[in-house]
């Protein structure tokens, strides 16, 4: 990570900056973590961060991409991601996204519901095209993290019940333009423990093994999401998140059948040490028992911190001065504009630069225009 006023500069402030080494690494690291496993393939999910530059650098290593939306794809595509390596995800794709990925013809589309099955198999006949579909399984499988951000469990609006799985598999086998090619889950984000994704591995075989009992299979591929976490607490210490340990646990637990492939669609352990947020002081206001480095960044910039209590490592790099304790806060009139409460900081100054770390996942991508307000272009270090 090489973040400091003399790589940076002196820019117009809020932006982010983007550690382009520190992305290189991460995809060298990804590609050869990977390369071990030669029935393995990543996709970039590409809501983490869709900056036309992070993108594609992104599709220029060799990754594929995994899209939620028209949008999206669209955005894959132009950065240079070939459609052959686009999964196209998302519980409400409307028709005119459908007929996008059935035109670009990509790798498959992640089908949520008996419903969406059957418009996708009505747009396909409608285009003279076969699409390939595959189901995202609702495993019920809990993962430790943020309630929010957790996607597995029965009661989340994502994927096909268990209940119902076969059912809709055998819909797809009467349905003639639509091919039933993998399985695909995802059980949350930022995991941090390898434990939830040996859970997941134990399903998935449970699954097969059903299927096999049933007459239905092998599939062509079984694609488990993304989800490894990052190191928000001591992001210097780990720029770069363990590839190795995620692949090794599905290596180890994963009883794949044969010739199936696995995919993989990492997001914020891809982008989210290469970013940061850079802020200027504003103010350094005393209250009564506290004091506030009032900043010229909100939640505009990045929400993370009001919309799920995340916090973000803040480091001055304008001062070297002893430590002191501070609210960071925004200009955004509402008490949730906090990025940090009784943060340790080098003692601030109206004009010193901030940095908002671990902020290339979920932190552009989920700017707003709220309060009209206006985010300087990023800078590339
Ligand atoms: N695949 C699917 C089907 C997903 O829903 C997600 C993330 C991913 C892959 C990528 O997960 P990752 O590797 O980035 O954990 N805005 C939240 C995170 C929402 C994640 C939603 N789904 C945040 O700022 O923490």
């Amino acid at each position: 990570m090489n973040f400091s006023l003399s790589t940076i500069g002196q820019p117009a402030t809020p932006c982010y900056v983007y550690d382009m080494a520190l992305l290189d690494r991460t995809l060298q690291a990804i590609s050869t973590a990977a390369a071990r496993y030669p029935n393995y393939r990543v996709h970039y999910a590409v809501k983490a961060n869709a900056n036309p530059r992070i993108l594609s650098t992104i599709a220029a290593a060799g990754l594929g991409a995994d899209c939620v939306s028209g949008g999206e794809v669209r955005a894959a595509l132009e950065a240079g991601f070939p459609a052959s390596e686009i999964v196209f995800a998302g519980v409400g794709k409307a028709d005119w996204e459908i007929e996008l990925g059935l035109e670009a013809g990509i790798f498959s589309f992640n089908v949520e519901s008996l419903p969406e099955l059957e418009v996708i198999n009505e747009l396909a006949a409608a285009h003279s095209v076969v699409a390939r579909v595959a189901l995202r399984v609702n495993p019920n499988v809990s993962a430790h993290t943020h309630a929010h951000i957790t996607t597995g469990k029965a009661e989340n609006k994502f994927g096909i019940a268990l209940e119902h799985l076969t059912d809709v598999v055998l819909a797809a086998q009467q349905m003639n333009n639509v091919e039933l090619v993998g399985l695909h889950f995802h059980i949350g984000s930022q995991l941090l423990v390898m434990d939830d994704y040996v859970a997941l591995c134990s399903r998935v075989d449970e699954i097969q093994a059903d299927f096999e009992s049933k007459g239905i299979g092998p599939l062509e591929h079984i694609n488990v999401g993304g989800g490894l976490g990052i190191d928000y607490d001591t992001p210097e210490a780990n720029p770069i998140p363990n590839f190795d340990a995620l692949f090794d646990t599905f290596a180890k637990h994963l009883h794949l059948r044969e010739g199936q492939t696995l995919h993989f669609e990492p997001g914020r352990s891809v982008v989210g040490q290469c970013g940061a947020l850079l802020t200027k002081v504003l103010y350094v206001k005393q209250g009564t028992a506290k004091q506030f480095a009032i900043v010229d960044a909100g939640f505009t910039e990045l929400i993370r911190p009001a919309l799920y209590g995340a916090h973000h490592a803040i480091r001055n790099i304008s001062s070297s001065e002893p430590t002191e304790e501070y609210d960071v806060v925004g200009p955004i009139c509402e008490s949730s504009d906090t990025f940090a409460k009784g943060e340790p900081l080098p003692r601030c100054h109206r004009g010193d630069y901030l940095l908002l770390l671990s902020a290339g996942a979920y932190g552009e991508i989920m700017a707003s225009g709220y309060n009209c307000r206006v985010m300087q272009e990023a800078i590339y270090i």
